[in-house]
Formats: structure tokens, sequence, C-alpha cells
């Protein structure tokens, strides 16, 4: 455990850093967040808010102030941006714990896809710092399921792309636990952890398990994947072919779940169904 630790949590009103945030909390470290609009961000009252905005990377100078690690949720700008963040964290951080993907292939000079150029634009500088890293390289979130919760408010069926694909989704409190670990505790720097959850389930089974979690059946209705691009408003349709270009796999070859979650914390990574029994506010 860093002694008395101070650590700053940028992306703290997100899914994992909202989690990396109560977990600190309860390890007893002080948590302060970097928040972009402080008025609208509901964290806990023991965090400390500090406003900043990554893209104008000198407002970072005065939430580093007395910080000893720095969790970071990169939000995809530019490799001049990445560069001045980076830059300015290493005059006063010393450790840093990214939130990167497993869309980056280290066997690359130049990345093949667009979620992973957008993460190697925040690795490179970070592996030129001199800070102490961990990369956390999670594969599918189960967050991603919310994208479903509109139509199963309203009722029973959803309509998607590659229902059969089947892959071992992260519950975000188990990314942000692996987090926390290497954040407070020695013996992570340099490491390329590759995050999933316990077990690979279909997108069929994952409706199934969102059904049980409601207590009522729902269906899923299978739907080509060019409407489904159109549907994916909140990702650009590159991103969006990209992600279903992971899923037509994924009916091939399912994801192979792996132990990193339970090498870490020394906790099985949770399941799908505990997650969807966790979100089930956000459904109904
Ligand atoms: N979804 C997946 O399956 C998957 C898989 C692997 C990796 N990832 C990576 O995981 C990350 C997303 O994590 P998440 O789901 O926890 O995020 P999230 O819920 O989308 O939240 C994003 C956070 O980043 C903050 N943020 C955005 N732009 C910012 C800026 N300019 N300055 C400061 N803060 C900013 C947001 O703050 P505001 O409240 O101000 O918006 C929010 O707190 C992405 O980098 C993604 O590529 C995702």
């Amino acid at each position: 455990m860093v002694e008395s630790s101070r650590i700053l949590v940028i992306g703290a009103t997100g899914h994992v850093g909202g989690q990396v945030a109560a977990q600190l909390l309860a390890t007893g470290s002080a948590v302060r967040a970097l928040v972009r609009n402080p008025g609208a961000a509901a964290l806990p009252a023991q965090v400390e808010i500090a406003p900043g905005d990554l893209s104008a990377p000198d407002t970072l100078r005065a939430a580093l102030d007395g910080v000893d690690a720095v969790y970071l949720t990169w939000p995809m700008l530019s490799a001049e941006v990445a560069k001045a963040v980076i830059g300015v964290i290493a005059e006063r951080g010393r450790r840093i714990v990214l939130l990167s993907s497993a869309a980056v292939d280290d066997a690359l000079d130049e990345q093949d896809n667009p979620v992973g150029r957008a993460h190697a634009v925040i690795e490179q500088p970070i592996l030129d710092s001199g800070l102490e890293w961990t990369f956390l390289r999670p594969h599918g979130f189960a967050t991603n399921t919310l994208e479903w919760a509109p139509q199963i408010r309203t009722g029973n069926v959803v309509r998607g792309a590659y229902g059969k694909a089947t892959m071992p989704l992260l519950h975000e409190a188990d990314i942000a636990a692996v987090a926390v670990e290497a954040l407070t505790t020695d013996g992570h720097a340099g490491a390329r952890y590759e995050l999933t959850g316990s077990a690979a389930l279909s997108r069929i089974d994952q409706v199934e398990a969102i059904g049980a979690a409601l207590g009522r059946p729902l269906r899923w209705e299978e739907i080509d994947p060019e409407s489904a691009v159109d549907e994916m408003r909140w990702l650009t349709p590159e991103i969006a072919r990209f992600v279903l270009g992971g899923l037509a796999a994924l009916t091939e070859t399912p994801g192979e779940p792996t132990a990193t979650v339970r090498e870490v914390t020394g906790a099985p990574a949770r399941s799908y169904q505990q997650w969807a029994i966790d979100h089930r506010s956000d459904f109904a």
C-alpha cells in the first residue's frame, strides 16, 4: 500500500472510474477526481473534486498537486493531446494506471484498427515518460449491453446483430478492482493486464440473463449488421463496423476467459448474471 496515498481518478463519473473511486475510498486512500463539469458530477462526498479537462492539459496541474498515483480513462483524444497530458502528469505523479484496451496489439508497429490506434496513442507517451505504469487491457465491458436498455424498458424483444457471438463480458467492478490493486500495491509496474469476465455467454444468453434479473422473459430478434450500424449512433460508423466485425468473429470462435482478475485481486471475476442483477434498475 502506498503510504497515505492521494490518488487522482480521471473519469470518475464514468462506469469504471466511478467504481475505482468507490473502491479506493474503501481502502482508505484519499481520492481526488478530475471533473469537467463539477455541477453535474454525482460523486461520494469524500471525493475531492478538481475541475479540469484532458483536452486542455494545463488544467491538470492543480489537480495533480500532492498526488502519488493517477487512474486514467482515455477518451480517445489526439496523439498531440496525449503527449501533453502525460507530460503534465509525469511532472508531478509517480504511478499511472491506464484503462487501455485489448484491441492494442504489441506485435504491430502501426495498430490495424481504430480502437487499438486510439489507445496506442496514449500508451506510447506513458512508455516514454519514466512513470511507473500499468496498462489495463480489457476485452468487452458488460456495460456495452446497456445499449439494450431502451428496448427492454419498453418491451420484451431485443433487436441486434450476431446474437450467437459469445464472449466473457467484464463487470466494471472487476476492472476497477484490478486498477485499485495496481494503484495501491507494488508489483504491477510494467504489467499489461488482459482482462475478461469469468465465462463466455452468447448475446442471446446475455439478454436471457437480463430477463432473469428482471423476472420477465426477453426474446432476441436478429437484424442485419448494416441496420445495426445505423442503430449504434453513439459510436462513429468506423468504430461501429469494427465492433460488429469483432462480434462476427465471436460467432465463429467464442472469446476465451483469462484468469487475470483472479490472479491480481484474489477473487474470481463476477459473472454476467451478477452484473445483470446489479444493473436491474437500468433496465426496469
Ligand atoms: N466498452 C468496452 O467494451 C471497452 C473495452 C475495452 C476498453 N474500453 C475503454 O474504456 C474506456 C471507457 O471506460 P468507461 O466505460 O469507464 O467510460 P465512460 O463510462 O464512458 O466514462 C468516460 C469518463 O471519461 C470522462 N471524460 C471524457 N472526456 C473527458 C475529458 N476531455 N476530460 C476529462 N474527463 C473526460 C467522462 O467525464 P464526463 O462525466 O465529463 O463525461 C467520464 O467520467 C474507453 O477508453 C474505452 O475505449 C472499453
